[in-house]
């Protein structure tokens, strides 16, 4: 299946909802968006790190922020969400995240630094289109029938669990890349410092 004008296909058009949660605000950014920026903000899609205030982010819920002109989604996962992942370890293809496709202190089994927040760049590791959430259980277009929720990418059909872990035979070579990150408090999150102090 090829990309049409509904899937936003490749980096060039990036679909940005703000940090805002509880009176949740959308923004849909196109080319235009880069030449409006205000310095800082040029700034910030030139690569500077981005706080993030997850304070209202309740369990299931996502959020998607820019960081160096792409979409990172940050998601507090319930505990069904967590347990999902044990549910679907042998059916994804990197389950234990051999691939380096997170840092050090996220290379664990739920690819994260607290295991309810996961955080990931929310671009597909095949051609480069951003994911739709998925969190419902269950069948649904381009799903099968034992859906525990996770990612699916309009583009070509890849799927990703709830940690961002490709499942076996789909496009998709990769695990979602988790941007080095860091906690700045309980509820803020820097994107683009590690842990260990190092930038991305
Ligand atoms: S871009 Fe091809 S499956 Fe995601």
């Amino acid at each position: 299946m090829g990309c049409d004008d509904k899937v936003d296909c490749g980096r060039r058009r990036l679909v940005l909802a703000t940090a805002t949660v509880g009176g949740v605000t959308g923004i849909v950014a196109a080319v235009p968006f880069v030449a409006s920026m205000l310095p800082s903000e040029r700034a910030k899609s030139a690569g500077a790190p981005v706080e993030v205030d997850i304070s209202k982010l309740t369990p299931g819920q996502i959020i998607t922020v820019e960081w160096r002109g792409k979409p990172v989604w940050i998601v507090n996962r319930t505990k069904e969400m967590l347990d999902s992942l044990k549910k679907v370890a042998d059916k994804v293809s990197d389950p234990n995240s051999d691939k380096q496709m997170q840092p050090e202190y996220c290379k664990n089994e739920t690819r994260s630094i607290k295991p309810e927040i996961f955080v990931a760049v929310g671009i597909c590791t095949h051609l480069g289109c951003s994911p739709t959430d998925k969190f419902k259980t269950g069948a649904e277009s381009g799903i099968d029938a034992d859906w525990q929720g996770g990612f699916l990418c309009p583009c070509h059909g890849s799927t990703f669990d709830l940690a961002g872990r490709v499942y076996k035979n789909k496009p998709a070579p990769d695990n979602l890349e988790v941007p080095a990150h860091k906690y700045l408090s309980d509820s803020k999150i820097v994107i683009g410092i590690g842990q260990d102090g190092k930038a991305a």
